[in-house]
């Protein structure tokens, strides 16, 4: 396809885009939510061409747009009382309405289902285009499937430059997160995405209303989503969002001095930090939130940091929708700095994790999880990633009653980096998944404090969801005869072992906290060093 053109609203470029659309072609329009790529939603050919702009999943359908209510019943099978109710409450505005759609809507827009979304957005522009083709628009966000949605026509360029005929330049979109989706086709009211329009306001016009679990939690493997939408990994930056709850004190200390993390905190607190930010609106405010996240989530790869933590938003409100879209951007990890502290516990081995790790639990009531232990865990039988690590290690991993054999699965995953890099890139949200459950569990008994012992704490990145990392060390002979002496191995054995792990040199770089675990330090002396640095995180709070 040519280059898109970029057009300014204008009527004699709003006939343009009409004109456009009517012969079948993608124009993206501004709405007051953010930019919608959009198409007749009567030709199938068209809209499936909006999916091939995109890179988007064809299961997942379109919501379409119109310009007056006299459009809505050639849609939808019937229009019901509460429906009507909803749009003389908030159309036009950020609602999408689900109801069985008529037999005009083609399976492109419905991605298969017997339903349709309808909306009737309130942005000049895009009741403008809308009238100019004549015909109801099919639009998703312009945006590349998968990346942030844009919310100006720069962002819809840079993602979709030459895969669509033009953009209508409206300026940036007012809301900043999409449309509330709400169902109306089962028994109860049921809000599939939040957005624009807040559950507080749907439950003022028609009482009840559900909340699909989907909104705030992640789906088990294999699980239904109700809105095919919610399954995949959406506004996903390159860099990696960690959502972080509790005040700002304690977020600032919890980033204070961490190496190759940005913030994503409220306006008025960047300065205050001692690492790279981008302000996201005011706190306790979430529509000045929601109309800033989406550029934020595209700016914070500019930093180029590898972690951007982000203070967690209020959940009243269009807080719900910031909420919801942050959660997916970080793939559901969330810091909870309210529970326990969580301290990443790691070194050489041989040095004497375990030792350090039994001292701080009699002494201090530490807790304590074995992450190497949790990561056999998650490779049990009958463990959904089983299934997923046969398909790219080959289905022979298994054994006939469907048991990982664990030595065929490390021979073939350490035959080469790339490999490797595999394996853990399947492996390693399963086991932070359950060791955070563990910690939830913990916090929730009243554990202050929660060591997680890793191995492999920096390669699998668990470091970054710790208030600090402690690293325990010995010289090298001292922790070959450790070695040795423990696991009855040989020295060339002990030290192929040795071998295979970050060198100490690597391992002290990245520590907070260094413990010495050999003479003449006395290493009990050394693990209080531990709880030093977790007194100073915690007071004063
Ligand atoms: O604000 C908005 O809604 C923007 C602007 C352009 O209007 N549009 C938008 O579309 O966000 P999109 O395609 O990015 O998101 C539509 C969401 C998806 O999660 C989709 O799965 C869901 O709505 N959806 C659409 N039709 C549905 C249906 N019939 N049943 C269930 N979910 C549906
Ligand atoms: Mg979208």
């Amino acid at each position: 396809m040519p280059e898109t053109k970029r057009l300014n609203f204008t009527p004699e470029n709003t006939e343009l885009a009409g004109k456009i659309l009517r012969e079948g072609g993608l124009v993206a329009i501004p709405t007051e939510t953010v930019y919608g790529l959009a198409a007749n939603a009567f030709n199938g050919e068209a809209c499936a061409r909006i999916f091939a702009a995109k890179g988007r999943p064809s299961d997942n359908p379109l919501i379409v747009h119109i310009a007056s209510l006299d459009q809505w019943p050639a849609l939808v099978a019937e229009v019901p009382e509460a429906a009507v109710r909803l749009a003389e409450a908030f159309w036009p505005g950020p609602l999408s309405i689900i109801l069985p759609k008529s037999d005009k809507i083609p399976d492109q827009v419905s991605g298969g289902l017997d339903t349709v979304a309808v909306r009737m957005p309130s942005h000049p522009a895009a009741a403008a285009v809308i009238r100019a083709a004549g015909v109801p628009l099919a639009a998703p966000s312009a945006n590349l499937s998968g990346s942030p949605s844009p919310t100006t026509a720069q962002h819809v360029l840079r993602d979709l430059q030459g895969r669509i005929d033009a953009v209508l330049d409206g300026g940036a979109c007012e809301v900043g997160v999409e449309s509330t989706v709400i169902s109306l086709a089962g028994k109860t009211p049921r809000v599939l995405r939040p957005g624009g329009i807040s559950v507080e306001q749907l439950r003022a016009v028609l009482g009840e209303v559900e909340v699909d679990e989907a909104v705030l939690h992640q789906l088990a493997p294999g699980q239904q989503a109700v809105s095919p939408g919610m399954k995949y990994k959406h506004y996903s930056p390159k860099t990696r969002i960690i959502i972080v709850k509790g005040s700002f004190a304690a977020f600032q200390k919890f980033v204070s001095n961490k190496k190759d993390c940005a913030a994503l905190c409220f306006a008025c607190e960047g300065e205050q930090l001692d690492i790279p930010f981008i302000e996201v609106g005011r706190e306790h405010d979430s529509l000045s939130q929601a109309h800033r996240l989406f550029d934020a989530l595209r700016r914070v790869d500019e930093l180029g940091v590898s972690v951007a933590y982000a203070r967690c938003p209020d959940t009243d409100g269009v807080g719900l929708a910031v909420l919801n879209r942050l959660l997916r951007a970080a793939a559901f990890t969330v810091v909870d700095l309210n529970g326990a502290a969580v301290i990443g516990l790691t070194g050489p081995t041989g040095a004497g994790k375990s030792t350090v790790a039994d001292i701080l639990q009699k002494k201090h009531a530490f807790a304590w999880i074995d992450a190497d232990q949790t990561a056999r865990s998650v490779t049990e039988k009958g463990s959904p990633l089983l299934p997923v690590l046969a398909e790219h290690f080959g289905a022979d991993i298994l054994d006939e009653a469907g048991a990982l054999i664990r030595s065929k699965l490390a021979a073939r995953a350490f035959a080469s980096p790339e490999k490797t890099a595999l394996l853990n890139q399947l492996t390693h949200p399963a086991v932070t998944e359950r060791i955070f459950a563990q910690v939830a569990r913990l916090s929730a008994a009243g554990t202050k404090a929660v060591l997680i012992d890793a191995a492999a704490l920096y390669e699998s990145k668990i470091d970054k969801l710790c208030a600090f990392t402690a690293v325990v060390t010995a010289s090298e002979p001292v922790r070959l005869r450790r070695i040795m002496a423990r696991d009855g191995l040989d020295e060339p054995a002990a030290r192929l072992r040795m071998k295979a792990q970050l060198s100490a040199e690597d391992y002290e770089k990245n520590a907070d906290v260094i413990v010495r675990n050999e003479p003449p330090f006395d290493v009990e002396t050394e693990a209080e060093k531990i709880f030093e640095r977790y007194k100073e995180l915690t007071e004063n709070e």
